[in-house]
Order: C-alpha cells, then sequence, then structure tokens
C-alpha cells in the first residue's frame, strides 16, 4: 500500500490543483479582450511618416478625449494625457499594441467599428464631442503601425 496516497494526501493534492484552476481562469479574465479587428472596415493609415504622439496625437486627444480621459479620475482609467499613459492603457489594460493597429482595441472605438456601446467619443456625451474625422482615425492608425513613439 506504500504507493498509494492516503486520504489527505489525496484531499491536498486536489485543493493545490483546484486552486491552480481557479487562479488560472481569474488570472485570464484580467487580461484585456483582444479584440480582432477587421481592418478591411478602418480608414486607411495615413502616409504620412515619422508619426508621434508629440507631433500629431496628442493635439487630437487633447481636442476630443481629454475631458473624459484626462489626467484625474479619467473614465476607463485611461490617462491619454500622457504617451505613457496611453500606452499603459486602462483598468483592464492595453489599448494599443504598438505595431500592430488590427489589435488596437482605441483605434476600434474611434474608427466606430465594432459595438455601439464602445465608441469613442461616446455616442452620445453631454460635451457633444463628435466622431473623428477619417483623417485623424488613419493618423492614429498610422502612428500605432509606426510603433506609437
Ligand atoms: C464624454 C466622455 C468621453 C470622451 C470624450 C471619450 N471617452 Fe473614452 N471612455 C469614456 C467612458 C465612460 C469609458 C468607459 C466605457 C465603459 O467602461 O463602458 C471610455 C472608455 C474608453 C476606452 C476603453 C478602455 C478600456 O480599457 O476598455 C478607450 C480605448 C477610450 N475610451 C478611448 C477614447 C478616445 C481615444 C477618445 C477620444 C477620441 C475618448 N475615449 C473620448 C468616456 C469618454
Amino acid at each position: 500500500m506504500k504507493d498509494k496516497m492516503t486520504l489527505s494526501q489525496q484531499l491536498i493534492t486536489l485543493t493545490v490543483a483546484a486552486s491552480v484552476v481557479v487562479f488560472s481562469t481569474t488570472g485570464r479574465a484580467q487580461e484585456h479582450k483582444q479584440p480582432n479587428i477587421d481592418a478591411s472596415k478602418l480608414p486607411p493609415a495615413s502616409t504620412k511618416k515619422g508619426v508621434t504622439y508629440a507631433g500629431d496625437i496628442k493635439a487630437i486627444f487633447e481636442k476630443s478625449c481629454v475631458k473624459c480621459h484626462g489626467a484625474e479620475k479619467p473614465k476607463a482609467k485611461l490617462n491619454l494625457t500622457t504617451l505613457a499613459g496611453a500606452l499603459k492603457g486602462g483598468g483592464d489594460g492595453k489599448v494599443i499594441e504598438p505595431g500592430n493597429s488590427s489589435k488596437s482595441i482605441l483605434l476600434a472605438s474611434v474608427a466606430r467599428i465594432g459595438e455601439e456601446d464602445d465608441w469613442m467619443p461616446p455616442k452620445k456625451n453631454k460635451a457633444n464631442i463628435g466622431p473623428l474625422t477619417a483623417e485623424q482615425v488613419g493618423l492614429i492608425r498610422a502612428w500605432i503601425d509606426q510603433g506609437a513613439k
């Protein structure tokens, strides 16, 4: 019988196995939904070279986003007032994948593809901030594809 586990050994093994399962599923739930964006629905990326946050993107965010995604108590914990904040993402994780705009939630929301609830700026907002233009979305797309510098 020396090869058989005692009942308490079996219970310990089960408990450990169960916690591993619970731990790994909750770990997964905290990761951000990885969107599979249909790139054919996105406006074309701008052909501009050397697109940067400081030179091109900050002004767009300042005009249309920072009212809600400012430095203090930003919505979804997403602070778009700095490059670091944009790259860090929100409470649920990253919203930009540098080099890969078709995996970037931020781009899907401003391009207004996908669920209406996720459109940014929100369809109805008190400040009446309108949607970004196709040119602005194309610039953000180019910025992300060029590495989100
Ligand atoms: C009027 C307020 C408002 C404006 C303006 C606004 N947002 Fe948002 N944004 C929100 C709210 C509220 C949420 C959270 C939505 C939710 O949790 O359902 C959000 C969520 C997001 C998310 C998802 C974050 C995540 O972790 O899933 C992204 C990305 C985003 N906004 C980007 C932008 C961008 C880019 C702009 C400007 C082009 C913008 N938002 C403008 C209110 C706003």
